[in-house]
């Protein structure tokens, strides 16, 4: 019989002899409990070490923690490094955390109600098309931009409203098209959604937002155009665009993202009432802050995989 086997059975036996109190006088009950559970505990811990030996033999410790040593045990290891997107994605955030904003994260999964319900696309709205969603065979969306997130974003921070404060939230995810790639299309691509709810939220306030962004994060003054457009969560709806900092070649406009007054449909199915609240949403691209940041002419490098470009950053 091995050792663990042995403190099992006297267990065993112990547990049995608990019934002998109740033929004991009253008086005596109190210490021989106390004696029973004394001895109970010991051979509950001589039990539990015993346990630990017995899983351990064999097992060489391993310390999950030890640091690699690439060039000496795993010569073919390299060290990786940051993707270059993650590193803009958290400049991103930086910046607008640096200016007040929550940060709350997308999903990679959406469904139909985020998509499109929740963002007043109404049944068999052309513009669902648009978006050339993938859908899993379930009926899942993996979402086609961040503002999947609005509808969560407006439910989860309409409480500060109700305190007097404002929402100011922007959520950064990763989204996809079904659509052909090319030097500036991607189907896997990253984007940061923002969404800004106040009393007295208005267009002004929005394009200040989006210059200071663009000014922190290019780390230097530029000009923001706006052209009209049109989404169905928005009304009125615009495009933004930058022009392209001096210090990266400078000339030419570059489109950034949408952007527009949150339509009333949409405050109103996150249950904040539009005559006393107005708000303004906008997304935009990171994969194209990054592109133009350090002058990449193809998107497609990014989640190419290419070692030799990745290791750049
Ligand atoms: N989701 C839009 C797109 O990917 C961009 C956009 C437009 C986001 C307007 C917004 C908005 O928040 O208000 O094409």
């Amino acid at each position: 019989m091995s050792e663990l086997e042995k403190l099992r059975a006297e267990l065993k036996q112990l547990n049995s002899e608990y019934t002998k109190i109740k033929d004991l006088p009253p008086e005596e009950r109190g210490d021989f409990g106390r004696k029973m559970n004394a001895k109970k505990q010991k051979l509950l811990a001589a039990l539990e070490q015993a346990e630990i030996e017995a899983e351990s033999i064999d097992v060489a410790p391993l310390d999950v923690s030890a640091p690699t040593n690439p060039n000496q045990s795993l010569p073919h290891l390299k060290v990786g490094t940051k993707h270059p997107l993650m590193t803009e994605l958290e400049q991103v955030i930086k910046v607008y955390s640096g200016m007040g904003f929550d940060v709350m994260e997308s999903m990679q999964l959406d469904d139909e109600f985020h998509m499109f319900d929740s963002l007043n696309f109404s049944k068999g709205h052309p513009a669902r098309d648009g978006y050339d969603t993938f859908r899993t065979s379930e009926g899942f969306i993996p979402p086609a931009h961040t503002s999947t997130m609005q509808h969560r974003a407006l439910k989860k921070y309409k409480h500060k409203l109700d305190e007097g404060d404002k929402i100011a939230v922007v959520i950064p995810g990763r989204v996809f098209r079904n659509e052909d790639a090319d030097a500036t299309h991607e189907h896997t691509f990253y984007q940061c959604e923002g969404v800004f709810v106040s009393k007295d939220a208005n267009m002004g306030q929005l394009f200040g937002i989006l210059r200071q962004f663009f000014e922190s994060y290019y780390g230097e003054k530029l000009n923001l155009k706006t052209q009209p457009g049109y989404f169905p969560f928005t009304e009125p709806s615009a495009e933004f665009l930058i022009e392209k900092p001096a210090s990266l070649g400078g000339k030419g406009y570059l489109e950034m993202g949408g952007c527009g007054m949150i339509h009333p449909n949409v405050l109103k199915m996150a249950e904040i009432d539009p005559e006393i609240y107005h708000g303004f949403a906008w997304g935009g691209g990171i994969d194209r802050l990054a592109m133009l940041k350090y002058d990449l002419g193809d998107v497609r490098y990014f989640e190419s995989g290419k070692l030799d470009f990745l290791e750049e950053f």
